[in-house]
């Protein structure tokens, strides 16, 4: 399917997807969210797909925000909708996809942008990139699911300084403060998250579609991780990868995953 705003392109099991509004810094309007979700929804059926990079497009932003001149007349209501509708269609189904997404943070990361890098299970950024939660300066305060996965990964502390000041964080601090994975040059920004995810085509992928859900079960309020890790790891028995993958072990031979 085309998409207006969105590029992708799908090569040796990688789907590159760039949100492309480089003009308005790649701002989530609405009309971006739902082709995104459509997309998240088609390359987590694609069998051709085993690791997703989300970028932004252009050298400046990954994503600004969302799209600020959306909601500005918004009441209580709508905007309870708007962010009710982002978490479940966009930023939710990204963490809960089956196969591993990583954002390639190649700029301005703000609000909905950096909400939507934290809703990726991994992010690398490029050396010129600025990362922060800037709603306060608006007069609203993260939507996106920002005030509880910036605590997460980042501490309350450092998470209240952050969404209280409203300031921008430099490449450098995020990957100090675990919000990014590592930091690269802008040129190499791609490539590296493409080694990244040649790393992790090599595994099983019917495995880490277990483990993904394993890990979302550390950060989900009333349920049991352990006792989820123990489910999904019985699963793992039944799957066509857990065979060859012992198989080729044992046979001193590399493993042929089929993702079954
Ligand atoms: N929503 C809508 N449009 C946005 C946007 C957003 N979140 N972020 C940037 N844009 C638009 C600008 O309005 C501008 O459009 P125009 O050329 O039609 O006027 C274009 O993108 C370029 O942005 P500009 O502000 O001119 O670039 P800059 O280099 O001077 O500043 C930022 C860059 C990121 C500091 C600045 O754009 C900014 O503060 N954006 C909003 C960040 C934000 O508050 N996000 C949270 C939203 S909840």
């Amino acid at each position: 399917m085309a998409y207006k705003n969105l590029l992708i392109d799908i090569e040796n099991g990688i789907a590159l997807v760039t949100i492309n509004r480089p003009d308005k810094l790649n701002a989530l309007n609405i009309e971006t969210i739902a082709e995104l979700s459509e997309a998240l929804g088609s390359l987590d059926k694609d069998t051709s797909v085993n690791v997703l990079i989300i970028t932004g497009s252009g050298e400046k932003a990954f994503v600004a925000g969302a799209d600020i001149s959306e909601f500005t007349n918004f009441n209580p209501e709508q905007g309870k909708k708007m962010s009710a509708d982002g978490h479940v269609k966009l930023f939710d189904k990204m963490e809960k996809m089956t196969k591993p997404v990583i954002a390639a943070v190649n700029g301005f990361a703000l609000g909905g942008g950096l909400e939507l890098a934290m809703s990726a299970h991994i992010r690398i950024a490029s050396d010129n990139a600025k990362l922060g939660l800037p709603e306060v300066s608006l007069g609203v305060i993260p939507g996106y699911g920002g005030t509880q996965r910036l605590p997460q990964l980042v501490g309350k502390g450092r998470a209240a300084e952050m969404i209280f000041t409203a300031q921008m964080i430099s490449a450098a601090d995020a990957e100090k403060y675990g919000l990014v994975n590592r930091v690269v040059a802008q040129a190499d920004l791609i490539t590296t998250c493409k080694e990244l995810a040649g790393k992790i085509l090599k595994n099983s992928p019917t495995a880490i579609s277990h483990a993904i859900v394993s890990l979302n079960a550390a950060f989900t309020d009333g349920v049991n991780g352990f006792h989820i890790e123990i489910e999904e790891f019985g699963k793992c028995f039944d799957s066509g990868d857990f065979k060859e993958g012992t198989a080729a072990f044992l046979e001193k031979r590399k493993p042929d995953f089929k993702g079954n």
